[in-house]
């Protein structure tokens, strides 16, 4: 067993570190107050092949492999939480389920624009009474002649405030449950769409959060994403590759938190030396980059098993559910190291322990994570 990254793997983890922190570092801050969505972030990250890293070339990708998306969403993440959702929605929620289950058709109409970043792509599975019980959504879906008819509501949507695509999940039969799904790729200029105003959360206040409602919206037969009842599976699916990309994000925002904070324990000065001279603080360290390093590791084995074409949910789970418990960890240690001045505006630890809350709760809570893993373990 080898574990050392390959050149181009180096090379695009270089390339992003950069534009991570020369470009957006710098406006973190900023966005995370006012809530703007950074759609300049999207369109520079976008000409760097970040839209869709791991899409082959001929679809608009950069052709690389889910090791190499980790990589990317990891070094923007530890800059830019919100930044790094909004790509890791467009590359695992959006790209991805073309490329797995679309036509060759719709891979080269559809795929093309999202995987070169051209349109943004957001994906709307959650319903109000719909969260972690995904299968009980109630947005409808009718057969007319050549159409769907679409009627529902969707909340929580990463990217939908700016998006131009949604993946979008309705029922042709709400009595079949998950059996009854569909899933469409939907035009959101369309007649019948509305979206809703910017959601103000805890965290990640810049990655355009939004409602989004369907009224009589008409898709046409050839955006249809898989078979009719298929819809579940698509979205699991999806949202195995989707945690991928999460438990990255939470990889960045610990490090992201980590890095201040053993700056500012070497610069800080009590009782007349470095508070990095303590060894409370040098254990909270070693604690910290202990954890980072293992839930990369396990976000990098999930990222492997899905490029070996295996069966990977079992592995996504366990990465996203370490990464975002450690993020939690590492974020609250990191405030703890910057003591008082941490808890202010005027540092950066506040925002990555208020970021990091959210990677245990989307694309999966904790709860469902550890279903997941229960349920693939006592299968044996
Ligand atoms: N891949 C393929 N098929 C799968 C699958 C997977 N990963 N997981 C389940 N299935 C199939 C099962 O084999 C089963 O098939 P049959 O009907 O043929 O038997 C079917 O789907 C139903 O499976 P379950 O019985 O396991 O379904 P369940 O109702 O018990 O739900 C769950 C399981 C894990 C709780 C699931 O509902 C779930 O993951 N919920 C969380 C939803 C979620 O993650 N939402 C996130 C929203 S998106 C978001 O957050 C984006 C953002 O903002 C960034």
């Amino acid at each position: 067993m080898k574990i050392e990254l390959l050149e181009e793997q180096k090379m695009l983890q270089e390339m992003v570190r950069r534009f991570a922190q020369e470009v957006v570092q710098p406006k973190a801050r900023e966005i995370d107050e006012s809530g703007e969505f950074p759609m300049e972030f999207f369109k520079e990250a976008a000409e760097l092949g970040l839209a869709g890293v791991a899409v082959p070339e001929e679809y608009g990708g950069s052709g690389m492999d889910t090791i190499a998306y980790c990589l990317a969403i990891e070094e923007i993440s530890a800059a830019c939480a919100s930044s790094g959702v909004i790509l890791s929605v467009n590359n695992s929620l959006v790209c991805d389920p073309i490329l797995k289950f679309g036509t060759e058709a719709q891979k080269k109409e559809l795929l093309t624009p999202l995987a070169s970043g051209e349109q943004l792509g957001c994906f709307a599975l959650t319903e109000p009474g719909a969260g972690s019980d995904a299968g009980a959504i109630r947005t409808t879906a009718v057969r007319d002649g050549d159409d769907y008819i679409l009627n529902g509501n969707k909340v929580f949507i990463t990217n939908g405030t700016h998006a131009d695509v949604a993946i979008v999940f309705a029922t042709t039969d709400i009595e079949a449950k998950h059996r009854g799904m569909v899933a469409f790729v939907v035009d959101m200029n369309s007649p019948g769409f509305e979206r809703g105003g910017h959601e103000y959360k805890l965290g990640v206040n810049a990655s355009g959060t939004t409602e989004l409602s369907f009224t009589d919206l008409r898709v046409p037969a050839s955006r249809r994403l898989g078979e009719e009842g298929e819809g579940f599976k698509v979205a699991m699916a999806t949202l195995d590759g989707g945690r991928i990309g999460i438990s990255a994000q939470a990889v960045g925002i610990a490090r992201g938190a980590f890095e201040e904070a053993r700056s500012y324990a070497q610069e800080r000065e009590q009782f007349g030396r470095p508070i990095s001279r303590f060894q409370a603080i040098q254990f909270y360290l070693a604690d910290m980059s202990t954890e980072i390093d293992a839930a990369r590791y396990l976000t990098w084995k999930a990222a492997w098993t899905k490029d070996q074409g295996k069966r990977y949910s079992l592995e996504a789970a366990q990465a996203k559910l370490y990464s975002s418990q450690m993020a939690q960890r590492v974020t609250n240690l990191a405030l703890q190291i910057h003591g008082g001045y941490g808890y202010t505006k005027e540092y950066n630890v506040e925002r990555y322990f208020r970021d990091a809350r959210i990677t245990e709760i989307y694309e999966g809570t904790s709860e469902v994570q550890k279903m997941v893993i229960a349920r693939s373990v006592l299968q044996g």
